[in-house]
């Protein structure tokens, strides 16, 4: 009676708990790892990976190639100029390196920010060094045709082999004011009147100088001396021609050097490369070019001393000058300041300051 009722009790406790569930139980323990699956099939193959020494052996080698220009250009006037301390806004462009690679990203004529730490004209200046580190980084920095900075001196192409480098420094500053031939006077505030230093750009292009009517015939243009499609490198040409050493050509970039106390032309340049073959020249001062011209400049600036718009330093004299007379200024200042006497460009040269000196002795 006992054991059945027990019994019973039971029975009945599972019906209640059939119809009634209670609360989850907290989660049991994890159960152990299974067993590895089967490896994957393999991945493509990767790009080649690149030997960072391999890279870098394309240009330090233990051949002296880059000594041998390193040398050269620790002679040159742009290593050893020292004028890179000019390094304001509006010099650095030209006179630093940090400036012209700033300018050549922005196109501007000014750099942001004075330049600190100013470091000269140098390698990575003109090639793209350690860019990629491959020898791809002897590219130039920049290779297009040059919108001269002075309004209507238009935009010059010297080819991409080494001028158009060249040219974004080597041209004229902004000249201001700007006379007009016949114009109304003009006054002059400071002494450092003119094109600047460096205004090769626009004499090897022949654009830029006042063209004043004459004797002469002013065609204007380059000659075969600043025409890349007959001299493809120009500059360079002349500029960069089988180093002598390192007192000219190549990576110097001196056309001229002292040996045994005497001035040597480096006539290398003019000779080579299928210019002056048939009768080699021996002097720059080729049919007299060099002396003409030099007479002409020392002729106009008398003229201009005699007018008074030039001081005997050569500068200018600040005042109010008859427009020509401030074109004639210009004009001598950018002939004196291309420092070629004349080679650059012989015919704009002599047609531009023959009809110069004729309009300043009128004065
Ligand atoms: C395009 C050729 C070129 C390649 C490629 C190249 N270099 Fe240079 N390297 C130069 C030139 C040019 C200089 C500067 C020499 C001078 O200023 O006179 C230089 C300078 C250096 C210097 C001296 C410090 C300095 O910056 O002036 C070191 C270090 C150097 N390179 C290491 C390397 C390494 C490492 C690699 C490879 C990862 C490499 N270079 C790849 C051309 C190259
Ligand atoms: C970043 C601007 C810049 C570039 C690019 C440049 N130059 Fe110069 N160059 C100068 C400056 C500035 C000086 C004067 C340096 C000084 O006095 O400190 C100079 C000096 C020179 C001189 C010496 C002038 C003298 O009075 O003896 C020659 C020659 C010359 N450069 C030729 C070239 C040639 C050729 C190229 C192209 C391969 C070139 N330059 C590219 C800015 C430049
Ligand atoms: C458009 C480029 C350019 C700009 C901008 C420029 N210069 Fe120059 N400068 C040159 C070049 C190129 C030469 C080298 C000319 C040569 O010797 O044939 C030079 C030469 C000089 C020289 C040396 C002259 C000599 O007889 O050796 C001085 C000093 C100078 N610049 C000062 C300045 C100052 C200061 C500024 C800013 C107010 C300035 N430059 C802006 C391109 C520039
Ligand atoms: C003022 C600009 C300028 C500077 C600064 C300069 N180079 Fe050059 N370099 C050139 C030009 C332009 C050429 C091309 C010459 C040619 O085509 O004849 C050149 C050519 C070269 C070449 C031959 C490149 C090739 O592809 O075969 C080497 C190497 C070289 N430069 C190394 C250097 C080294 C190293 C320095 C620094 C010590 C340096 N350069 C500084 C303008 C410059
Ligand atoms: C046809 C050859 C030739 C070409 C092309 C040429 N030059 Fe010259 N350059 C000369 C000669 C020659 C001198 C004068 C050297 C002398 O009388 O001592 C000179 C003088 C210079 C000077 C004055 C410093 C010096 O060495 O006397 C600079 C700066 C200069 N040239 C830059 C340039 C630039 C920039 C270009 C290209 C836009 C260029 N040259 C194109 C031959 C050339």
């Amino acid at each position: 009676m006992l054991r059945r009722s027990w019994a019973f009790l039971f029975i009945g406790a599972l019906v209640i708990g059939a119809g009634c569930e209670g609360p989850e139980g907290p989660t049991g323990p994890a159960g152990p790892q299974g067993t590895q699956g089967l490896q994957g099939p393999a991945g493509p193959t990767g790009p080649a990976g690149q030997d960072a020494n391999e890279n870098c052996t394309q240009c330090h080698t233990e051949d002296v190639t880059l000594y041998a220009k390193q040398v050269q250009y620790g002679e040159s006037k742009h290593r050893l100029g020292g004028n890179f301390e000019r390094s304001t806004t509006s010099c650095a462009p030209c006179h630093t390196h940090q400036g012209f690679i700033e300018r050549i990203a922005t196109g501007a004529m000014v750099t942001a920010a004075n330049v600190v730490d100013p470091a000269p004209i140098n390698c990575r200046t003109c090639h793209q060094i350690h860019t990629t580190y491959t020898d791809a980084d002897f590219a130039l920095t920049t290779t297009a045709p040059v919108e001269l900075w002075n309004a209507g001196h238009g935009t010059v192409d010297y080819g991409a082999d080494v001028g158009n480098l060249c040219a974004q420094c080597h041209q004229g500053r902004v000249l201001s004011p700007v006379p007009e031939l016949g114009g109304a006077d003009v006054t002059l505030t400071s002494s450092r009147y003119g094109f600047h230093h460096g205004p090769q750009a626009q004499v090897v292009g022949g654009v830029g100088a006042f063209e004043f009517t004459g004797s002469r015939v002013i065609a204007g243009g380059p000659t075969v001396h600043g025409d890349p499609d007959s001299n493809p490198e120009v500059c360079g040409t002349c500029h960069m021609a089988q180093a002598f050493g390192s007192q000219a050509g190549g990576h110097t970039w001196k056309m001229s050097y002292l040996y045994h106390g005497a001035v040597e032309e480096n006539v290398a340049g003019c000779n080579g490369t299928g210019c002056h073959t048939t009768v080699p020249l021996t002097t720059f001062d080729h049919n007299t070019v060099q002396t003409l011209v030099t007479t002409l400049l020392a002729d106009i600036s008398t003229e201009l001393q005699r007018i008074g718009i030039q001081g005997v330093d050569h500068y200018a004299v600040p005042g109010t000058w008859p427009a020509d007379v401030v074109a004639g200024f210009a004009n001598w200042q950018m002939f004196e300041e291309d420092l070629s006497h004349g080679i650059h460009n012989p015919a704009y040269a002599m047609a531009v300051l023959t009809n110069t000196l004729e309009v300043m002795r009128t004065h």
